[in-house]
């Protein structure tokens, strides 16, 4: 098969498969990138994998700036012709406990053994990279037959057992590629392994990842969230997890923030280990002053978060009376107005802002500020 890269990519592979010959070595393109291609969407990045150790590879290539390495996983990143270019060795990986992180059991495998190691069938296809640039489609596992029926399958029954967060990358391509989903078998098998989740060697760093990447999307978080909570999926992490669908919405639609995914993650976080959102209520009086300094330096992702946790009002009434309120005087002009450094100065840039953030105030521009100064402090 033939892949539509721009004429400086097909160069730089071109030269690699050219040199991969002469060193011994094949290599592919594999997971994410061989599916986008087999699916039709040009791929982002290159990442090429080497059935051999990619890090000798790498070595033997006077073309390549290396930026950096793992020698305990065989991986490689480059710089060729300004373009990084991510290498891996083929490896077996074995996992000691279910949900912890894999260990490496062997660098430098046969092609299929790595592609076992992998999530799902669609993403354990690879593309053999040869001079002529037509690729050859290694599919020991059938992926193409599960790309083309839009089915997400993993390679064995162990597999979500093994690594639970591959539940909530299969949940990510369900929503990502319009008409996926688990198959029957796969569906089963992600009920059973939540009936007795495994949670004390998971690595919680691969599940927190996973969730960022599944919620950062904008457009597909919230119903990433509504299968989170209605799949149980959260079981993964929690038995109990009392999380309001109606309130988090609610908060996203008030606060709008930007980075949708930290929101997500960290009210999964924080509800699952903190069920009752009143004890998360801050302490502080009705003062809209108060109020004001209590949110103010708080970026938009903490206020909606905490919204969603706690429906707290004072969060909602910064939102909507105080948030853009701002003092346009500052200390040197009270010193231009002739008061002396000191306390004081604080002291009344906080008063006129207290009278700013009164209900109804008529104090607006900067020249309402100065009036109101010299009417009050000055006799
Ligand atoms: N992988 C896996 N189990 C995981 C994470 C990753 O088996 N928990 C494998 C998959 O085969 C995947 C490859 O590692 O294809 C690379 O992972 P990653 O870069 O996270 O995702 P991609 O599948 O490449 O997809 P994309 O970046 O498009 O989301």
């Amino acid at each position: 098969m033939r892949i539509k890269f721009s004429e400086k990519i097909n160069k730089i592979i071109k030269n690699l498969a050219l040199e991969a010959k002469n060193f011994g070595v094949k290599i592919y393109f594999v997971g994410g990138l061989a599916r986008d291609v087999l699916m039709g969407i040009n791929p982002c990045d290159i990442d090429i994998l080497v059935e051999g150790n990619a890090i000798d590879f790498v070595k033997s290539l006077n073309f390549a700036q290396i930026k950096s390495q793992h020698l305990d996983f065989g991986t490689i990143k480059a710089q060729i012709e300004g373009i990084d270019i991510d290498f891996a060795s083929t490896r077996v990986e074995i996992y000691p406990f279910p949900g912890c992180l894999p260990k490496v059991q062997k660098i430098g495998c046969n092609i299929k053994d790595d592609l076992i190691r992998r999530d799902f069938t669609i993403n354990s296809v690879a593309l053999e990279i040869t001079p002529d640039l037509d690729f050859k489609i290694i599919d020991p596992y059938f992926g193409q037959k599960d790309i083309k029926e839009r089915t997400l399958k993993v390679l064995h029954d162990k597999s979500y057992i093994d690594d639970p967060t591959r539940i909530l990358r299969g949940l990510d391509f369900k929503l990502r590629f319009k008409g996926f989903d688990f198959s029957e078998n796969d569906k089963k098998l992600i009920k059973n392994s939540l009936k007795t989740p495994n949670r004390e060697h998971l690595s919680k760093d691969r599940v927190i990842l996973t969730l960022n990447k599944l919620f950062s999307d904008k457009s597909r978080a919230e119903k990433a969230f509504c299968e989170f909570v209605d799949k149980e999926y959260y079981k993964i992490l929690f038995d109990y997890f009392p999380a309001s669908k109606s309130n988090i919405k609610k908060a996203f639609r008030i606060f709008t923030p930007e980075n949708t995914a930290q929101v997500y993650v960290k009210y999964i976080l924080q509800i699952g280990q903190n069920p009752s959102g009143e004890a998360l209520k801050a302490q502080m009086s009705n003062s809209r002053l108060e109020i004001y300094k209590h949110f103010k330096n708080l970026p938009q992702e903490d206020i909606c978060l905490y919204y969603a946790l706690t429906l707290d009002k004072k969060a909602l009434l910064y939102q909507r009376e105080l948030k853009d309120i701002k003092l346009n005087i500052a200390g040197r002009d009270l010193l231009a107005l002739g008061f002396s450094k000191g306390r004081i100065i604080g002291e009344i840039l906080d008063k006129v802002l207290r009278k700013k953030l009164a209900k109804n105030s008529t104090i607006i521009t900067f020249e309402d500020e100065i009036d109101y100064v010299r009417k009050t402090f000055i006799p």
